[in-house]
């Protein structure tokens, strides 16, 4: 009850303040929905890639991987590490990407662990992503992941204030001062400051990094009247501010000291410095966990959000840092069900497929969460699935539709998505549930979706 409360609370906080945040496909009414997807039959959603095969250390800025700075179309976005990994073909350069390509992705290139790159992945996907197309923007807004459902629908990719873009960044502004998503040359000049400070011999370390991240806090709750720092904020705020110090360092390296030059590199000019080494090993919450405490400890604070700059009021009720199962519960019964209040069909189906790959990345933390399910447990959920044999197989166990026994012949309409870019629109490429059945409610899908194109 306690817990419900607390939604029913930050609920009203959040509508108050992020309206336009939570306009992704949610708050469509089914007949809207419906002419959707009439209109654009969802593509089959395959499997995320499981780990690496060979997760050595490697030298990343290879010849295959050459950079090339982003045209005037190609989206660039608020995390570095996307947007470098795009600059370099590690992702679809026009930045358009499926989420399989985004594990893939960040594998290959920092070498994040499978479960973690997993749980980073579908989360923003779930919410900045576009389900019925299966893709998301790494940056603004882009016609190119789908064409847009009806109006309020934005599907607003990565830059989206107040989903997976969220106040208090390293160097990027909070999304009420300035400019949420672009490098920010004040704020990098602080970063440098606290390095020089706080890091062993200039670097940014984790000292800088307790030190900075608690700065960036002080700085929003004074300055940014309407500054949110609740679950899941909490939890990527402290993981951004130690990701730099462990994959922006050259693998060869690899002591968690983060030069200024190569911070130059990925944050200012999302590129990776000459000959650059990914980690040794990949990389996952074990690794990261302890990193992430270490910092807060430094700096313990509750969360909450502010009423006015200056006005700090503290939400105890809404999970803390370290309890990671309420962050988990509280992401997908609050954010996820508050854009997708009541999904049909299709989108129920993509939307729960993505509920379950994003609990496979909390399950494998190894941290006893247990899954919630906001529209209901699917009659026959698949489990989280053990890891793919390869990096990038894609894995036909997963039924499309949840509760019916198509599950074989949507393997064979499993498109070549994680292989081939699927960013022009039309999803050429990429097999279809045909339009007719796509429109057919949950509870017939078994008997209308088992053609295949
Ligand atoms: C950059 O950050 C500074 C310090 O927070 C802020 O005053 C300025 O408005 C920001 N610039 C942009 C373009 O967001
Ligand atoms: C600082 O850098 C110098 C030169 O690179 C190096 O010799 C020294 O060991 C470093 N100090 C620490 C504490 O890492
Ligand atoms: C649910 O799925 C499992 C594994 O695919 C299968 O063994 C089981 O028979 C299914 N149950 C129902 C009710 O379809
Ligand atoms: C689907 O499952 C139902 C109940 O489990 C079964 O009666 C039906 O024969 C199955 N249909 C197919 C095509 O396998
Ligand atoms: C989709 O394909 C049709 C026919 O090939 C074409 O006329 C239309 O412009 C395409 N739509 C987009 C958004 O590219
Ligand atoms: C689903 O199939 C049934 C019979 O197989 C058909 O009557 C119905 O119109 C179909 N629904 C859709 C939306 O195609
Ligand atoms: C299931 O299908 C029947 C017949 O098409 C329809 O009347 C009913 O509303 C559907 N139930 C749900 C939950 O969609």
């Amino acid at each position: 009850m306690v817990k419900f409360a607390a939604f029913a609370l930050l609920a009203l906080v959040r509508v108050a303040i992020a309206i336009p945040a939570y306009q992704s496909l949610g708050g469509l009414s089914q007949r809207e929905v419906d002419l959707f997807i009439r209109q654009n039959p969802p593509v089959v959603i395959p499997n995320p890639p499981g780990p690496l095969v060979d997760d050595s250390i490697r030298m990343v800025n290879d010849a295959d991987h050459p950079f090339i700075a982003p045209g005037p179309n190609d989206m660039r976005g608020p995390c570095p590490g996307l947007n470098t990994l795009a600059s370099h073909g590690y992702l679809p350069r026009n930045g358009i990407a499926t989420p399989g390509q985004l594990v893939d992705a960040i594998q290959e290139g920092f070498n994040l662990g499978n479960n973690f790159a997993k749980f980073l992945v579908y989360q923003g996907f779930l919410i900045n992503g576009n389900p019925l197309t299966n893709l998301i923007s790494i940056g603004g807004k882009s016609p190119l992941t789908g064409p847009d459902p009806p109006a309020p629908a934005i599907v607003g990719g990565l830059n989206t204030h107040g989903t997976f873009e969220g106040d208090t960044s390293m160097t990027r502004s909070d999304a009420v001062i300035g400019d949420n998503h672009n490098f920010n040359e004040t704020l990098f000049s602080q970063f440098v400051d606290f390095s020089t400070r706080f890091g062993v011999n200039g670097t940014y370390d984790i000292n800088a990094a307790a030190e900075l991240r608690n700065q960036r806090i002080q700085q929003s709750m004074a300055e940014n009247p309407e500054f949110v720092f609740v679950a899941p904020r909490i939890l990527s705020a402290y993981s951004e501010a130690i990701f730099a110090l462990i994959f922006f360092v050259d693998g060869r390296q690899n002591n968690r000291q983060l030069t200024m030059d190569a911070a130059r590199d990925f944050f200012d000019l999302q590129h990776m410095p000459e000959g650059f080494n990914r980690q040794p090993a990949a990389v996952d919450f074990p690794v990261v966990d302890p990193l992430v405490t270490t910092i807060f400890n430094q700096h313990p604070l509750t969360p909450g959000v502010n009423q006015g700059a200056g006005n700090f009021i503290p939400q105890p009720q809404t999970p803390v840092l370290s309890d990671f199962c309420g962050i988990y519960e509280d992401f997908v019964t609050r954010i996820v069900k508050g854009l997708y209040p009541n999904p049909q069909g299709p989108l129920l189906d993509a939307l729960n497929l993505n509920l379950n790959f994003f609990f496979e990345g909390i399950a494998g933390r190894g941290s006893g969460c247990t899954q919630v399910f906001p529209y209901g447990q699917p009659s026959n959920a698949s489990t989280p699935s053990a890891p793919a044999a390869t990096g990038s197989a894609i894995m036909p166990t997963v039924s499309v539709t949840p509760g019916s026994n198509m599950t074989e012949s949507a393997a064979t309409v499993m498109p070549t998505i994680s292989a081939t870019p699927v960013s022009g629109s039309n999803f050429t490429g990429s097999a279809v549930i045909p339009a007719a059945s796509a429109t057919a409610s949950s509870n017939s899908t078994g008997s209308n979706s088992t053609t295949s194109t």
